[in-house]
């Protein structure tokens, strides 16, 4: 289904508005996620960072954790807001994304007024996903 221009700019809006709520006193480089679900919700994250640094969790991962806490498991695409430039997800996040929209597109947005499109495809382009945990003893994907 493609994307309108109409909900691209309200997924790049709420995801600077959840910027906005970021706790990154460590970095000071604030995040915001805004993710849309099939059936038309929007869920946000930002990141919250931690004295003990690896445990921070950026922006996209709070989205989904907390899209998926809420019963929702399916999704149509992903703006991410940074501060300054626009900035891809994490390998982490990028995996996370996968383990639920392995094509999911992926909006971004710096402080300017652009945003540029990518998928999830293209950043992640052979995740580890669950058909690997059920056939020990062949390559599910063989001729890849
Ligand atoms: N960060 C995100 O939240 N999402 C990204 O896509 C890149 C990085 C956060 C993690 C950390 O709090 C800060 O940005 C600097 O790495």
């Amino acid at each position: 289904m493609p994307l309108h221009e109409e909900i691209i700019e309200q997924l790049v809006a709420t995801a600077r508005e959840a910027r906005e709520s970021a706790y990154a006193p460590y970095s000071g480089f604030r995040v915001g996620a805004a993710l849309l679900s099939d059936d038309g919700e929007i869920f946000t994250g930002c990141n919250v960072e931690n004295s003990s640094y690896g445990l921070t969790c950026c922006a996209e991962r709070t989205a989904v954790y907390t899209a998926v806490t809420a019963g929702v498991q399916s999704f149509l695409a992903i703006a991410v807001a940074a501060d300054g430039v626009s900035v891809p997800p994490c390998g982490a996040c990028r995996q996370v994304l996968s383990e639920f929209a392995p094509a999911l597109p992926v909006i971004l947005a710096g402080s300017g007024n652009e945003h540029r499109m990518l998928t999830l495809t293209n950043l992640l382009p052979e995740p580890f996903n669950s058909d690997f945990l059920h056939s020990p003893a062949t390559d599910p994907h063989p001729n890849d």
